[in-house]
């Protein structure tokens, strides 16, 4: 007898160049379940997922609806069908208002005059349901990235969609939202709704899938109820090896003083008050600072004033006994300072450049690659492809192939690779792992640690906590733009780290 099966996604294939993104997948979504996608970077479940929503048509194979066959040649297709995704990387306009995002291209008329009290009545109904709080009259670029998130998913509520996708929804939230996101993803398995989840986060899967299709380098490797899997089984399914997920690391031996910042403000884009009061602290060559913290409290705004991206109005970064405050961002990265930056797209790549012209964006005008005003484009070639090669960078064409159309992780791996190939005296890494599955973040933080090791300072910053205790030498919690507190991982705990998160404490004010 044949399952109940909402969507069934039939042998598909899909090729781009040089890469078979999907090779004979078979992909079977029951009726209210939560479906998780676990697969390695690259390994094609954004395709997958594209496919399904009508932004991309497969070579072979074929997509059923209860049974019946169906065509989805665009998203107004997918939406008719009850299917709705929401992107790794969102895709609202920025200089609308969230209510405006959610009813654009389904605004309500009557005779051709915009009902918008209508929709705002539907919008704030389904926000008030689903604990989503968005206030709907906000503009998305003033909005931090899990509002955003929520206003994706108002989108495909306030369209009635039955089918969710959510590719990779937890990457960009703090750990709090994400217990919210699970909670909110269990109300939609109550109503009935089917759910196909992308995560490279065991734990999410153990926790709210059913099921788990896994993926590798394009193929179908298979199905497992949650029910009777653990982590280990599904790491080893998904890397095909077993993982370590905890950090080997000898104790630091912090050296001079690489970053000093003292009493540093950092205005806010959205409000009056400053977005970080002054900060002060310092990183050593060879020890690994965390700056933690709930999204949203400075952290964001502290990089950019340290790497040049927003002003600093008050207090001083000195940065190898040089005075940078108001040095321009080229004047910070020749002087040794790499980023890693939060925002990949916005600030890590030129999305619409070669891999390989991405690899060389701070250097392309040093000798190495350049010689009497032209690019030494063997040089470039050369450098880029060693980094690939070295940082397992995957993509359809190598260093040819234009950054846009490689899977989010690979685009992080890519730009993790140019930064720490810079040789840096001070590493930023905001968030470096965001989006990496098991097996590049096990490299990745074998390689922040080799930094370190090797005299290297770096300040990372991080929202997960687990990455936070495992990488750290000394962390420093932020709380509405403050500094609240210094802990040794070695003797804190996480549910300590929690209250200082929280507000709930501060130090050096009777605790
Ligand atoms: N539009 C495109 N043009 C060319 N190649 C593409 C395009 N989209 C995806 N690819 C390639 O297809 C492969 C699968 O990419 P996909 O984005 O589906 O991976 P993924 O499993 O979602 O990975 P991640 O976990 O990093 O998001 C990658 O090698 C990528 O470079
Ligand atoms: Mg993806």
């Amino acid at each position: 007898m044949a399952e109940d099966y909402v969507i069934e996604m039939l042998h598909i294939t899909k090729e781009f160049p040089g890469i078979k993104a999907n090779d004979d997948i078979t992909l079977q979504l029951r009726k209210g379940e939560v479906h998780a996608l676990l697969g390695e970077n690259g390994a094609g479940k954004s395709t997958l997922m594209s496919v399904l929503f009508g932004l991309y048509q497969p070579e072979q194979g074929k997509i059923l609806k209860s049974g019946k066959e169906v065509q989805i040649r665009n998203p107004n297709d997918a939406n008719a069908l009850g299917i709705g995704m929401v992107h790794q990387h969102f895709k609202l306009v920025e200089c609308f208002t969230v209510l405006d995002n959610i009813i654009l291209g389904v605004e309500p008329n009557k005779l051709g005059f915009l009902q918008k009290a209508e929709a705002r009545k539907k919008v704030m109904a389904l926000s008030e349901k689903y604990g989503l709080r968005v206030d709907p009259d906000a503009l998305v670029s003033d909005i931090s990235v899990g509002m955003q998130q929520r206003v994706e998913i108002l989108k495909m509520l306030y369209r009635d969609n039955e089918i969710l996708i959510f590719d990779e929804p937890t990457a960009v939230l703090t750990p709090q939202e994400i217990d919210e996101l699970m909670e909110i993803m269990r109300g939609f398995k109550k109503e009935g709704k089917s759910i196909l989840f992308i995560t490279h986060k065991l734990n999410e899967i153990m926790a709210v899938a059913d099921r788990c299709t896994v993926l590798r380098k394009g193929k179908y490797v298979g199905v497992t109820d949650i029910a009777n899997t653990n982590q280990e089984e599904l790491s080893r399914m998904m890397v095909g090896r077993d993982v370590q997920l905890q950090v080997d690391k000898a104790p630091a031996h912090p050296g001079e003083v690489i970053l000093d910042v003292q009493g540093v403000n950092v205005p806010s884009s959205t409000h009056k008050k400053s977005a970080v009061r002054d900060v002060s602290f310092q990183v050593r060559a060879g020890e690994i600072v965390c700056l933690a913290g709930i999204e949203g409290n400075g952290q964001t705004e502290f990089v950019y004033g340290l790497t040049g991206l927003e002003k600093v109005t008050k207090g001083t970064i000195t940065f190898c006994g040089k005075d940078i405050t108001h040095a321009s961002i080229r004047e910070r990265s020749k002087s040794g300072m790499s980023h890693i930056p939060e925002d990949r797209h916005k600030h890590g790549l030129v999305l619409d450049y070669s891999l390989e012209n991405n690899m060389v964006l701070q250097r392309y005008w040093q000798p190495e690659f350049q010689s009497h005003g032209f690019i030494r484009k063997d040089k470039v070639r050369e450098y880029s492809d060693r980094l690939i090669e070295q940082y397992d960078v995957r993509s359809g064409q190598g260093s040819v192939t234009i950054a846009r159309s490689m899977s989010g992780g690979n685009q992080q791996k890519a730009i993790i690779a140019r930064e720490i190939d810079r040789d840096p005296k001070l590493l930023v890494a905001v968030q470096p792992t965001r989006g990496l599955d098991v097996g590049a973040i096990e490299y990745i933080h074998r390689q922040i640690v080799a930094q370190r090791d090797a005299g290297k300072a770096v300040l990372l910053v991080s929202l997960e906590l687990d990455e936070v205790m495992n990488l750290s030498d000394r962390i420093l919690v932020m709380y509405e733009g403050e500094v609240v507190g210094e802990f040794d991982p070695k003797t804190t705990t996480v549910q300590e780290l929690g209250l200082y998160m929280a507000g709930a404490r501060k130090q050096g004010k009777g605790e």
